[in-house]
């Protein structure tokens, strides 16, 4: 199975007060970053795949991103990795062979991948206008936490927009019955 999460937002704060109350029953920013962690390492088994799309954590050493990114990627198969605004420059940092280690791949800013003939594009941020969009391509974005506009068959997959992080399988459900986009620019 795949699933598809991102924004944890890992030591973030500020962040637990601003998103409450969805994450409002962890009493500190210990508990938040255990408990989505927890999730994650319940839910996806060494025949999985994780897709993460960025803001893991808030901006810190490459230490710290490692630190993190172990813990995420522990009980996955393989994980493919975008980063995001807060944890970029950080997770660059990383050498490659310790990604490679770790069964993580970092992905393009914007990434397209063909999973049974269906294209995804997977980027931190929304996309207005995507790489084949008028052919069906989905776009599953991070970033917004739930906040953002709704367009057909693209998903905001962050963790605060469903309160818990999704399969691929039920994400496909739902954009599966929206109406390809109309080609309107050049
Ligand atoms: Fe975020
Ligand atoms: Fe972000």
């Amino acid at each position: 199975m795949i699933f598809v999460t991102s924004d944890f937002h890992l030591g973030h704060k500020n962040l637990l007060e601003k998103y409450q109350p969805n994450r409002s029953h962890w009493p500190d920013v210990e508990a938040m970053n255990n408990g989505l962690l927890q999730e994650v390492h319940e839910k996806v088994g060494s025949e999985d795949e994780l897709w993460f799309l960025g803001d893991l954590f808030m901006a810190g050493s490459k230490d710290r991103a490692q630190e993190f990114l172990r813990s995420l990627v522990k009980t996955a198969k393989r994980t493919l990795y975008i980063p995001g605004n807060h944890d970029k420059e950080a997770v660059r940092k990383i050498d490659p062979q310790w990604l490679l280690n770790h069964r993580v791949i970092l992905g393009e800013q914007i990434h397209e991948t063909k999973l049974r003939g269906r294209y995804i594009v997977l980027c931190h941020y929304p996309i207005e206008s995507w790489p084949r969009m008028v052919y069906g391509a989905w776009h599953l974005h991070g970033h917004q936490h739930g906040h953002g506009r709704k367009l057909s068959r693209r998903m905001d997959i962050s963790w605060d927009a469903h309160n818990r992080i999704l399969t691929l399988e039920e994400i496909g459900k739902i954009l599966d019955l929206d109406e390809p986009m109309k080609h309107h620019g050049h």
